[in-house]
C-alpha cells in the first residue's frame, strides 16, 4: 500500500465508525462544499481544501519523503524526534504513524470537537445546549493547542527523510463503536459487570499488568449503569464540565471515558454520572489495532512503539 491509500483507509473506516452515522457526517461534508463555493476569492486561498472531503482534520499526512510501497510502519500513540530516530536506528521502517496529532493535525484538534454536540443530542442532549456549552470548550481547546510547536516533530521527520502520517479521530471512532457494540451485546447491570466487561478486552487486561487497567472514578462498584455512553471516547478532546448535568438530565447515568480532568469528575459526580476510565493508551491502542488489523491483512508489518499496546484481532492471530 501507497501512505496516501493507507490514510484514505483510515478516514473511510473512521467514517464507518463515526457515532453521528455515515449519512450525517456526509451531509456536513456537502455543508462544507456549499460554504466553500460561496466564499470570496481571498478567503478560498487561505481555505483547507482538505476540510471539503475529510471530516477529521487532526488526521493528517505530515511527511512523504519517499513516495514507495509501504511494507513495514512503526506506529505509536506519541511520536516526537526521539521516535523518529528510534525508527532510523531500528531500519527498514516505511512509515510512522502517531495517533495523536502532530503539525496541522495539533492545530485543527478543536475541529473535530462539533462532533460531542452531535453525539450528545443522539443521546437527548437538546442540541442548542451541546452548541451552546462545548462552543465555550473549543474554543478554549483552540487557544491551548494554539502555543504548541506543533511542527517540531514533522521537522525532524524531513530533516531524516521518514514518512510520517498521523491518524486520531478515525482511530478513536473505532474505539468508541467498538466499545459501544460491546456495551449494547453484553448490557452490563452494575459498574462492577461493566469493569469486567472492560478487563476482558486484550488491550485493557494488557493494561492491568502494567497498572492501567480500568479505573472507577465516580461511582461504586455496586451501583447501577443505567444508560452508558461513549461519549468521551471520541471527539477530540474532554468536552464542557458543565456538561455531565445535562447529559443526567438527558437520562445518563454512566460515561466510559479514556481519561477525565479533576474539574469533569467533580461536575460528574455532582450530577450523579458514574464514570468508569477505560484508560487512556490502552483505549487508544484499541482503536489503533482495529484500524492496523486492516494494514496487516494487506501485508504490511507493524512495529508498535510509544504506548501502544498491539493485538491483532486477525483470525490467525486468535
Ligand atoms: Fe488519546
Amino acid at each position: 500500500m501507497k501512505i496516501q491509500e493507507i490514510y484514505n483507509l483510515a478516514i473511510k473506516m473512521g467514517i464507518e465508525a463515526d457515532l453521528r452515522g455515515r449519512e450525517e457526517v456526509e451531509k456536513l461534508l456537502r455543508r462544507k462544499w456549499e460554504k466553500y463555493e460561496e466564499m470570496p476569492l481571498k478567503e478560498k486561498e487561505e481555505f483547507d481544501r482538505e476540510a471539503l472531503k475529510n471530516p477529521y482534520l487532526d488526521s493528517r499526512i505530515l511527511n512523504i519523503s519517499e513516495d514507495k510501497e509501504i511494507k513495514r510502519i512503526l506506529v505509536g500513540i506519541d511520536i516526537g524526534p526521539a521516535e523518529i530516530l528510534l525508527a532510523k536506528e531500528i531500519g527498514n521502517i516505511d512509515l510512522i504513524i502517531s495517533h495523536h496529532p502532530l503539525g496541522k493535525g495539533l492545530a485543527a484538534l478543536h475541529e473535530v470537537m462539533e462532533m460531542q454536540c452531535d453525539v450528545l443530542s443522539k443521546y437527548g442532549v437538546p442540541i442548542n445546549v451541546a452548541e451552546g456549552l462545548m462552543k465555550e470548550r473549543i474554543s478554549e481547546v483552540a487557544r491551548g493547542v494554539n502555543s504548541a510547536n506543533h511542527q517540531r516533530t514533522v521537522d525532524a521527520a524531513k530533516l531524516l527523510k521518514v514518512n510520517l502520517i498521523n491518524c486520531h479521530t478515525p482511530c478513536d471512532n473505532l474505539a468508541a463503536n467498538f466499545l459501544k457494540n460491546k456495551v449494547a451485546e453484553t448490557k452490563p447491570e452494575r459498574i462492577e459487570d461493566l469493569m469486567k466487561i472492560l478487563k476482558e478486552i486484550p488491550e485493557y487486561k494488557e493494561a492491568v499488568k502494567i497498572g492501567a487497567g480500568p479505573k472507577i472514578f465516580v461511582g461504586h462498584p455496586e451501583n447501577r449503569c443505567g444508560k452508558i455512553t461513549v461519549t468521551e471516547i471520541t471527539g477530540g478532546t474532554e468536552g464542557s464540565p458543565k456538561l455531565y448535568e445535562k447529559m443526567s438530565q438527558a437520562g445518563i447515568g454512566t460515561v466510559i471515558s479514556m481519561h477525565q480532568s479533576e474539574e469533569h469528575r467533580k461536575e460528574a459526580e455532582a450530577a450523579n454520572i458514574n464514570v468508569v476510565i477505560a484508560g487512556h493508551m490502552s483505549s487508544d491502542s484499541l482503536g489503533m489495532n482495529l484500524f492496523l488489523d486492516e494494514l496487516e491483512k494487506q501485508g504490511v508489518e507493524i512495529v508498535p512503539c510509544s504506548g501502544l499496546i498491539r493485538v491483532s484481532r486477525l483470525p490467525r492471530n486468535i
